[in-house]
């Protein structure tokens, strides 16, 4: 182990996060009663400008009205560098900030946006006396925020999260794609021809990189990284099988950008009985093991030892922290 412990961010179920846009009151009530972990109510992208003003207003509205019961709500403000940001962070603090447990930042570029943020949300905080300390969560979907993910990471004490936003990331690497997340058919390796010359074409993950990427600076901050949007909500399936490779990389959830994804979501990333079980039989083999001065075993014919506590650690405390849940 390293000398330096990584500090893990607050404990919070995040299997979905539904995205509501703050310019529909409807919406709002309807996503209180939803399954959804986290509702992010949105201000940025899915608000067109004429409506951005109002749309502030209705999110103070909703959060100070609406019984949202133990969800966990953010809101998404405006970039860095559009003049609506400061008064969807100071007007929302100061009308409703009790109500507010975090703030994404999206675009978020360098480890100064963070910085910057984390100033002034202080300072509202500190004016009005609130005792909750408002945490962060970045997406990442630039170029520039990608390059800097690590520095952006650990850029502050509020931070929680990083997600990844794959249509903007998209955008901003000119890659050849304009559907929002999923694989893409050109994105493929051709096998060499086989006896009959015939060859196989197996479609990659276009999206491998920059998730993985971004995975590892979450988990060395000790933040969550999260999976953004799918865009065609049409199809369950291919929801489920970009949430597979996701949380196999170590992401705790992914965005419902439709009311649909949230019990997916809830389901895909939670750890199913059977990997729990096999989890728990690894941990008391392990002990077993211990207790006879032994640091590995076989358990079903593979080697186990003292990394494989660890890994079915992980499984166990999510199952834990789900039930706690309730
Ligand atoms: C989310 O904001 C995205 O750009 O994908
Ligand atoms: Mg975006």
């Amino acid at each position: 182990m390293s000398f330096t412990i990584v500090e893990q961010c607050q404990a919070r179920l995040n299997r979905s996060e539904l995205a509501v846009p703050g310019s529909n009151p409807t919406f709002m009530e309807k996503a209180a009663t939803s399954a959804a972990d986290v509702i992010f109510l949105d201000l940025e992208d899915a608000v067109a400008p004429d409506d951005k003003v109002q749309a502030r207003k209705n999110i103070i509205e909703a959060l100070n009205d609406l019984d949202w019961g133990s969800r966990t709500l953010s809101i998404r403000i405006n970039g860095l560098d559009t003049h609506y940001m400061y008064r969807d962070v100071v007007d929302i603090i100061e009308q409703a900030g009790q109500h507010l447990d975090l703030i994404m930042i999206p675009k978020a570029g360098t480890a100064a946006d963070i910085y910057a943020l984390d100033m002034l949300v202080t300072q509202i905080e500190d004016n009005m006396k609130l005792e909750k300390r408002i945490g962060f969560e970045m997406i990442i979907e630039t170029a520039l925020g990608m390059a800097n993910v690590n520095e952006i990471a650990g850029a502050s004490k509020r931070n929680e999260a990083l997600h990844f936003g794959v249509a903007d990331y998209a955008a901003s690497t000119k890659a050849r794609t304009t559907v929002i997340g999923g694989p893409n058919k050109d994105y493929h390796v051709l096998t060499d021809a086989d006896t009959d010359g015939n060859r196989d074409v197996h479609w990659g993950d276009m999206w491998h990189y920059p998730i993985a990427k971004m995975v590892v600076a979450a988990r060395a901050y000790g933040l969550r990284p999260i999976d953004g949007p799918f865009g065609d909500f049409s199809d369950p399936d291919g929801y489920a099988a970009q949430s597979k490779r996701s949380s196999t990389l170590g992401c705790e959830g992914k965005w419902a950008i439709h009311p649909s994804q949230v019990e997916l979501a809830n389901d895909l990333f939670s750890p199913s009985e059977e990997d729990v079980t096999k989890a728990q039989r690894i941990i008391e083999a392990m002990e077993q093991a211990q207790k006879e001065g032994k640091g590995a075993v076989a358990l079903d014919g593979r080697l186990i030892d003292i990394a494989s506590i660890k890994q079915a650690e992980v499984m166990v405390q999510k199952a834990e922290q789900i039930k706690a849940a309730g």
